[in-house]
């Protein structure tokens, strides 16, 4: 295992020598840049919404925001004019493990309809939140922590496919399970489609995925491991082919082949993937196949100015490709506007 972990960084430095170094994001395709100072359209000291924001998703045909807050165990969503509204969860910040509360929700993703899935992080389930529900319903996982395919040890996140398939990532059990669209809380269980060989930095391993991102298209999921420090694509044809997409596997760190901590991903249309990289307070964006990274918002140094992020936790960006960020240890969501 040892030898194996030398192998792959020996490897990443070699493939480093042979590739383009990008200085500039306008240098990936697309041509994308931000401004680098955000707007804060939520929290910071302008309201009590948050305390500990976490999740983040963009709903592509609605442009509604939501947002899942872990201490206040609600899912907020803010409509593209400004009004916000409790997705999920208690207004009154309540948790419990009853179907009209939330308990550490993490990870969130929802449709075109409004309909919100939650990773219930501390009730060990996956909660479906309709439209204008008062209560949520489990659609996967029976509430109970374990390694049964019946269960989760702490889903950390949750997205859906066009088939209505749920992909979550089941932070201790090391592995993401995939979820058919119907529940019975009797017989539904959940498939391994990636992990499932404890913690490590082995090719087949995870350890500790949270950000889950899917190319269905390209038929890749693409997982932030945030002890690992690393984001890897899984190629879900075939074998199964895993690449590490960026970071250097366990070897954290500041330098613009290294992560530290990473949280939640997106990719772009363009194939450019951007990375949380929560302990050093940046956003990273890899161009297509490239090991160097790009900070595109933050200073690398924890603080509370406008270009500034502390313990970042994810990352959306609305049809315009203005970017969003649960800045979570400021407690607001910051707007960096895209300027070519
Ligand atoms: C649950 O059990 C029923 C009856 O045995 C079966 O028809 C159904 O396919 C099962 N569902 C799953 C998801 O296993
Ligand atoms: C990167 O890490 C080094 C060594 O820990 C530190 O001295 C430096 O300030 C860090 N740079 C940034 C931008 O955080």
């Amino acid at each position: 295992m040892i030898l194996r972990s030398l192998l792959c960084v020996f490897t990443l430095i070699t493939i480093n020598k042979g590739q383009l170094t990008y200085k500039e994001s306008s240098d990936c395709p697309g041509n994308l840049k931000w401004n680098p100072n955000g707007i804060t359209i939520m929290g910071g000291d302008k309201d009590n919404y948050f305390s500990f924001p976490s999740g983040l998703f963009i709903e592509p045909k609605t442009q509604i925001l939501y947002v899942s807050d872990v201490s206040y165990n609600y899912v907020l969503k803010r409509y593209p004019n400004g009004k916000i509204q409790v997705a999920a969860g208690q207004s009154d910040h309540r948790s419990g493990s009853t179907s009209d509360k939330l308990d550490g929700p993490k990870g969130v993703y929802a449709d075109e309809n409004e309909n919100v899935y939650v990773s219930d992080w501390s009730n060990q389930r996956i909660q479906l939140w309709e439209k204008g529900a008062k209560r949520g319903s489990t659609v996967a996982g029976n509430g109970m922590r374990g390694d049964a395919l019946t269960e989760f040890s702490y889903p950390s996140n949750v997205i859906v496919d066009s088939h209505k398939n749920i992909l979550v990532s089941d932070l201790e059990n090391q592995r993401i399970t995939q979820w058919p669209p119907t529940y019975d809380p009797k017989n539904t269980t959940g498939i391994i489609v990636a992990g499932g060989h404890g913690a490590g930095i082995a090719p087949p391993q995870l350890y500790s995925p949270v950000g889950l991102y899917f190319d269905q298209t390209a038929n890749n999921l693409y997982i932030a491991n945030e002890e690992a420090h690393t984001v890897i694509q899984w190629n879900r044809d075939g074998y199964g082919d895993k690449v590490v997409y960026a970071g250097i596997p366990g070897r954290p760190g500041n330098t613009s082949v290294q992560l530290q901590s990473p949280q939640g991903i997106t990719l772009d249309r363009y194939g450019n993937l951007y990375i949380t990289d929560c302990d050093n307070h940046r956003i990273q964006m890899f161009c297509p196949n490239s090991v160097f990274g790009i900070t595109i918002v933050g200073t690398g140094h924890m603080g509370s100015g406008s270009n500034q992020l502390y313990f970042p936790r994810d990352v959306a960006f609305d049809a315009d490709m203005n970017l969003y960020v649960t800045d979570t240890y400021n407690q607001r969501i910051q707007k960096f506007e895209r300027i070519h």
